[in-house]
């Protein structure tokens, strides 16, 4: 039976779908950089051998295909499920923007068809055995990320921050939506914390010194990393080569404490049972009556057929 979050079912994986763990990536608010940081992890993870799937729940901001480079690509469809789309290196992925018509189509849905479009990403989809599935969260707080939280069994989340945030207390709302759902809270990372001069590689904090480690010892959570601003980031995000061109070592705690999380596997849930109808709820009593009834009649004339009494009329009528 599929496990219960606060008293809403958890959508259950596809069949032959294997999940060792799920981590989700968060943010007070957008554009803070959690796709960056959701593919720095992913690359990361991928990087060091491991089978990796990207969820992109920003169903109407998603951004993951582009930097996979998969922008155009298509989720096919077979079985009955969706395909996920294979990035070069391997890394598995769905997004909306892998089943709209065009990249540019908006999306506009709301909030029901958005949950429901998580299920699917989840449980319609073929993700086969994956190692370390990463949610690409919408930003803030809102209906999807609720939907995420409570319908997916995320072992933890990271929650990316930048230097504005910190001080105007945004974080504060990630991290106290999490503790309210008793989700995990794996630690934050400072995105463009920082610029790098390109002439002489002297650090500059360009929103002042950090006030990373003051907050986080605040909430009691760990620094997980510090993202500099480069714009070969976003150039390798925006040409989807993002897999290649990486460089190496960026946040290396927040991926060596994934690494290092207990295994969790998630695999094919029994789906929920819907619950019965009052009709069939009353179909379902008048058959256990019918059956009672039946049994008692079949009783009473066994019992009189061992008497030696005369049974002929006393075979049951057709009870209704
Ligand atoms: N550290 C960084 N250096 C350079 N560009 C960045 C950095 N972080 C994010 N960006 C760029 O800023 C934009 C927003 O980042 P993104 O990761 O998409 O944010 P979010 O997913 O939180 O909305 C993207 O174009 C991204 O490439
Ligand atoms: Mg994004």
């Amino acid at each position: 039976m599929a496990e219960e979050q606060g008293g809403v079912p958890q959508f259950a994986l596809g069949e032959n779908a294997r999940v060792h763990h799920l981590i989700g990536v968060i943010s007070g608010k957008g554009g803070v950089g959690k796709s960056l940081v959701t593919g720095i992890l992913a690359t990361e993870i991928a990087r060091a051998g491991h089978t990796v799937g990207i969820l992109d729940a920003d169903i109407t901001g998603p951004s993951i295909p582009r930097m996979f480079g998969l922008a155009g690509a298509h989720a096919t469809a077979a079985n009955e499920q969706l395909v996920p789309c294979t990035t070069a290196h391997g890394t598995k992925i769905m997004s909306a923007n892998l089943v709209l018509a065009a990249e540019t189509q908006p999306v506009l849905w709301r909030g029901p068809v958005l949950g429901g479009a998580i299920k699917q990403f989840w449980g319609d989809t073929a993700w086969g055995d994956i190692d370390y599935m990463l949610v690409d969260m919408p930003p803030g707080t809102g209906d999807v990320a609720l939907t995420v939280f409570q319908s997916l069994p995320i072992e933890g989340v990271v929650i990316v921050t930048s230097p504005q945030d910190l001080v105007s207390m945004i974080v504060g709302k990630a991290v106290n939506m999490c503790a309210q759902m008793e989700i995990p809270v794996l630690g934050l990372v400072e995105n463009m914390s920082y610029a790098t001069c390109p002439c002489c590689g002297e650090r500059i904090n360009i929103y002042g010194e950090s006030k990373l480690d003051e907050v986080a010892a605040g909430y009691g959570l760990p620094v997980l990393g510090r993202l500099p601003i480069d714009p070969a980031l976003a150039a390798a995000a925006d040409a989807g080569t993002f897999e290649d061109d990486l460089p190496a070592g960026l946040l290396p705690d927040a991926v060596k404490l994934a690494l290092s999380l207990p295994e969790l596997e998630v695999s094919e849930q029994e789906p929920e049972a819907p619950a019965p109808t009052m009709a069939q709820r009353a179909a379902a009593a008048a058959a256990e009556y019918k059956a009672k009834k039946a049994a008692a009649a079949k009783a009473e004339a066994a019992r009189a057929a061992a008497a030696g009494e005369d049974v002929a009329d006393m075979t049951p009528h057709e009870v209704r």
